[in-house]
């Protein structure tokens, strides 16, 4: 089943998650509402609280219970967005402008805040003190990658492994309690909830790894921004350190990633992409996220034979082929 056929099917509760989102950012402070709705109603595949959703068919399903949890992670992805543009000095999301480019970085910066406070607020309503510890401990584990990544800028020397662990906490995490929380909340057992978090750890770490194929070998069409964009801020993704040991493509390439670098991200990339593509990084790229998809479908063998597993191991599938 494709993506579009899963959201026909999963309409009227998703469409409830939709109208709990916006009342969540509704708020009498104009600006911060507006912004925040500026960037929802730009779109967003809410894969997020698909996955809680899912997640939570395997235990007791009830709607008004997984809207608690589905909400909170769709916004703190959100939060996350608004302040990874900041990060990115991205022009555009989704297609639309940024709330940094249509209105300025410190706005941004609280919009993001309030995006996440509003999503505590609603988290706040479930009792379970299990769920805020995971929440929160993803929360910290999202920031230190996002810090990771500045700290890594165009450094070409970095390792796979130090690649590996950066998606991990700004990624691959949050989709994994996506998972997990769906379950928890709708009281599986442990094991179950175990599953569905390798599921999603795995879903999330091919999910990053194509994100950043996308920025190389995507167009603005379908990812809603102009490619080249990673190697524009000095974002070295799996591609390009795969292209870079590659003995004929690595020294010019590393002569055209210092000169991005030194126009401060002005340069034209399409040269360094071509070299990219030349090389088989792409490739060997796109085989590492076909192996985290096959993990991920390892993870929901043991788990029973319900709608809900077929969609999910659809959206790995997704995940693995996702041009968007
Ligand atoms: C974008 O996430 C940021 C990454 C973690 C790669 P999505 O691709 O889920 O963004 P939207 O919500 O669909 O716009
Ligand atoms: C994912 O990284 C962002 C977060 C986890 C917040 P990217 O920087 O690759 O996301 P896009 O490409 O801007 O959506
Ligand atoms: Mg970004
Ligand atoms: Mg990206």
């Amino acid at each position: 089943m494709k993506l579009l056929d899963l959201y026909a099917k999963m309409k009227g509760d998703l469409n409830q998650i939709e109208q709990e989102l916006v009342r969540s950012v509704t708020d009498d402070h104009v600006l911060l509402g507006e912004a925040s709705l500026h960037l929802l109603k730009a779109g967003g595949k809410r894969i997020r609280p698909i996955i809680v959703l899912l997640a939570g068919k395997f235990g007791d399903y009830r709607l008004e219970v997984m809207k608690r949890v589905a909400v909170p992670l769709e916004l703190i992805h959100m939060a996350s967005l608004v302040h990874d543009d900041v990060i990115d000095d991205a022009e555009t999301r989704r297609g639309q402008l940024t709330v940094k480019s249509k209105w300025d970085n410190r706005i941004a910066m609280y919009t993001g805040d309030f995006i996440h406070g509003k999503a505590l607020t609603i988290a706040a309503e479930l009792p379970n003190p299990q769920i805020h510890q995971i929440l929160s401990n993803a929360l910290v584990q999202m920031c230190v990658g996002e810090m990771e990544q500045i700290r890594d800028f165009f450094n070409t020397e970095q390792s796979i492994r130090n690649y590996l662990l950066r998606i991990r906490r700004k990624t691959a995490l949050l989709i994994a309690i996506s998972c997990q929380l769906g379950a928890v909340a709708a009281n599986t057992d442990r094991k179950t909830a175990n599953r569905l978090y390798r599921y999603g750890y795995n879903v999330g770490m091919a999910f990053q790894i194509r994100d950043d194929l996308l920025d190389l070998y995507g167009t603005e069409k379908q990812i809603g921004k102009p490619p080249g964009s990673d190697m524009r801020q000095g974002n070295i993704t799996l591609p390009v350190l795969l292209a870079l040991k590659d003995a004929e493509t690595r020294e010019p390439l590393l002569n055209e990633i210092s000169s991005i670098r030194e126009s401060g991200g002005k340069r034209d990339t399409s040269r360094a992409i071509e070299m990219i593509r030349k090389s088989d990084g792409g490739e060997q790229a796109d085989q590492l996220a076909n192996r985290y998809i096959k993990k991920a479908l390892h993870a929901l063998e043991g788990l029973p034979n319900i709608t809900a597993k077929k969609n999910l191991m659809d959206i790995a599938h997704f995940v693995g082929k996702r041009n968007y």
